[in-house]
């Protein structure tokens, strides 16, 4: 069972192609440092100089897909740890004939060997998990040592976007980003009633909240 579900797994890779530019895979972990280090020249990888963008678990992809297609002069690179669902937004790419949205499949706390300069004018954070114990504040995609990764693949004065359903992991994450010196802008407590509604994507977890009536949090943060 487990071979055919692996070679399976291999069949979908091959037809994805170079859309996915990396699996970390389960033994990341046992590999050197140098082993692990597998910087990326993005406009290589995407063969012009357009701005870079970044998303950091993207699920599924609808908001990347979205994005991608109203600004093809933009370069998106999405990232997300499980493989299973990754797999399912690369063939999508395919079979939409996205070019300009590329895919890591990885742990976004492994980012510094992949992203080795400031590239990215914007990184978006949609429904990060909220981990709401405290014992896993440390999981959180807003918690300072992840910021801290951020500002080293943002360019000066690049942005982090947020959207969450959590009102404690927004609480959470205002004092995250002011704690690492970022200046916070675009606040909302209900962005699909606000002015910022507008422009919004909404992705998949979005709408099932939405649909419930929840609202929903937003915040932009600027990098010092
Ligand atoms: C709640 S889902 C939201 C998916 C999508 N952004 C949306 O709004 O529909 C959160 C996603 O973040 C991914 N994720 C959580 N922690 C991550 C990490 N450290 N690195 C990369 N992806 C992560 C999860 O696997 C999951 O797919």
């Amino acid at each position: 069972m487990r071979m055919r579900r692996k070679r399976h797994m291999s069949e979908r890779l091959e037809k994805i192609g170079d859309r996915l530019l990396l699996v970390e895979g389960a033994n990341f972990y046992d590999r050197s440092e140098e082993e692990k280090f597998h910087p990326f020249c993005w406009a290589e990888v995407f063969g012009n100089e357009n701005p870079v963008e970044v998303e950091i678990g993207c699920g599924k992809g609808q908001f990347i897909f979205e994005k991608a297609k109203r600004h093809p002069e933009v370069n998106f690179v999405a990232v997300e740890v499980i493989s299973n669902v990754l797999l399912t937004a690369c063939e999508r790419a395919v079979k939409e004939d996205v070019k300009n949205v590329k895919f890591l499949n990885c742990n976004a706390y492994n980012l510094p060997y992949y992203f080795t300069y400031p590239v990215a004018r914007k990184i978006y954070l949609n429904f990060s998990t909220p981990y709401p114990q405290k014992s896993y504040a440390g999981k959180r995609l807003t918690n300072p040592k992840y910021i801290k990764i951020y500002s080293g693949i943002l360019l000066d004065g690049g942005e982090i976007s947020q959207k969450t359903d959590s009102r404690p992991l927004f609480e959470y994450s205002i004092e995250s980003f002011s704690s690492c010196g970022y200046r916070l802008k675009n606040i909302s407590l209900d962005l699909h009633n606000s002015f910022f509604a507008a422009d919004n994507i909404v992705t998949e977890y979005e709408k099932n909240f939405a649909e419930k009536g929840m609202p929903i949090y937003s915040l932009t943060a600027v990098k010092p």
